[in-house]
């Protein structure tokens, strides 16, 4: 049965992880996957989330199962953070918990193929290399609209909406709200304002994936394409991960909401999304939700956690600039927003960052700029300036 497979094409970023990890030059950068670091360099666990576990430790009185929608009160505390009350309070919009953005992608992109068969979904070009993988094992058609100008780090928009225009009725675009993974780049009030028009005017859905809501502009700011999109579109699917803004990252913790033309058909279509979970993995992992739930339910603990995610875009924002001044020709960094951006390297430069100055880069050329420290601005600024 298995004798014919081949080694597969490795990810690029979890392998990257594995080839660091292995490095034994000290001095190593690890620019990789896509964690926040501390000042120290270390991934923490939130003060807030501590409290939170501790609480559950002591409280929770039994392991019993749930449901495949998971954690219920999880989902409606998480829902006004995300999307604003309204939204949130709309009987056109259902939630269940899901294992991390990834699980949400996966149930939303099943349920696109069993909704609607000849559906294809739009990439931007570059997009998170996991997207692909997730819809093509979906059984969807997979279509890129162009995106990013690496060379001039500069946003395709005209491209974009004019590839977007031969997009068929009933298409779904896959939108990430904030801090593009890979490139960092913004989108603009204007520019999310003429995207959803062309949604609008085309039928087309978005598959919204928020996966970094806090540490762009901060919370709201964050989730406003979220409320544009769902507000004026009839139709919608929103995948969100608190892997990155709680940190709990291997606890596998998201969330997604189906928004339908009416109560009734989003009410259905969450059912079948039920079935698809039953299907894959029975119920969602309990704890990063319970911890969430802790957390949001609880006004010290959330004032904390707000105080904790503050202070993670703060570094960001701080490690941006600090780069982006030390070199003219490094000042976009300072305009781009999030953990990512994409370098305007070549494969060969990012090689060469690896061998000659232990500089670890998700090819293309994606950087995490969490995870630098202050102390290694200028070695990264002289390494990819060449001085
Ligand atoms: C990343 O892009 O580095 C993160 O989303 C981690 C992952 O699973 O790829």
């Amino acid at each position: 049965m298995f004798n014919h497979f081949d080694d597969p094409a490795p990810d690029t970023i979890l392998h990257l992880a594995k080839v660091f990890r292995a490095d034994p030059r000290p001095h190593k950068i690890d620019l990789g996957v896509g964690v926040f670091r501390d000042d120290a360099g270390i991934t923490p666990v939130m003060r807030s989330v501590k409290a939170a576990e501790a609480r559950l430790l002591a409280e929770q009185t039994s392991k019993s199962y749930l449901a495949p929608e998971g954690d219920m009160r999880f989902v409606e505390l998480l829902a006004p953070l995300v999307m604003g009350p309204d939204l949130a309070g709309s009987s056109r919009i259902q939630g269940l918990q899901t294992p991390g953005g990834t699980g949400a992608l996966k149930v939303a992109l099943d349920l696109v193929k069993r909704a609607s068969p000849n559906a294809r979904l739009w990439l931007s070009a570059p997009t998170w290399p996991n997207h692909r993988p997730i819809a093509i094992g979906a059984g969807l058609e997979v279509l890129t609209h162009p995106f990013f100008d690496q060379p001039g780090q500069a946003l395709l928009f005209d491209d974009m909406l004019a590839t977007l225009e031969t997009a068929r009725p009933g298409d779904v675009v896959l939108l990430q709200a904030c801090c593009h993974n890979p490139t960092g780049v913004r989108i603009g009030a204007p520019q999310w304002s003429a995207i959803t028009d062309l949604m609008m005017r085309k039928d087309l859905i978005p598959l919204i994936d928020l996966a970094y809501q806090g540490l762009g502009d901060g919370l709201d700011d964050d989730a406003a394409p979220v409320r544009m999109l769902m507000s004026r579109l009839p139709e919608a699917l929103l995948a969100y991960s608190c892997d990155k803004n709680f940190g709990l990252y291997r606890e596998r913790t998201g969330a997604l909401w189906i928004q339908g033309e009416t109560a009734q058909a989003a009410a259905r279509a969450r059912a079948q999304a039920l079935g698809i979970v039953r299907a894959i993995w029975s119920m969602p992992p309990d704890h990063g939700a319970a911890i969430v739930r802790t957390v949001l339910e609880d006004d010290s603990l959330r004032a904390d956690w707000h105080v904790e995610l503050d202070s993670m875009r703060a570094r960001i924002v701080r490690l941006r600039a600090a780069v982006a001044v030390s070199r003219n020709s490094l000042g976009f960094l300072a305009e781009q927003t999030g953990m990512f951006s994409l370098l305007p390297t070549s494969l060969e430069q990012v090689t060469q960052l690896r061998d000659d100055h232990a500089i670890y880069v998700v090819p293309p050329g994606r950087i995490n700029i969490a995870g630098l420290l202050d102390s290694q601005v200028e070695t990264l600024a002289a390494a990819l300036t060449g001085g």
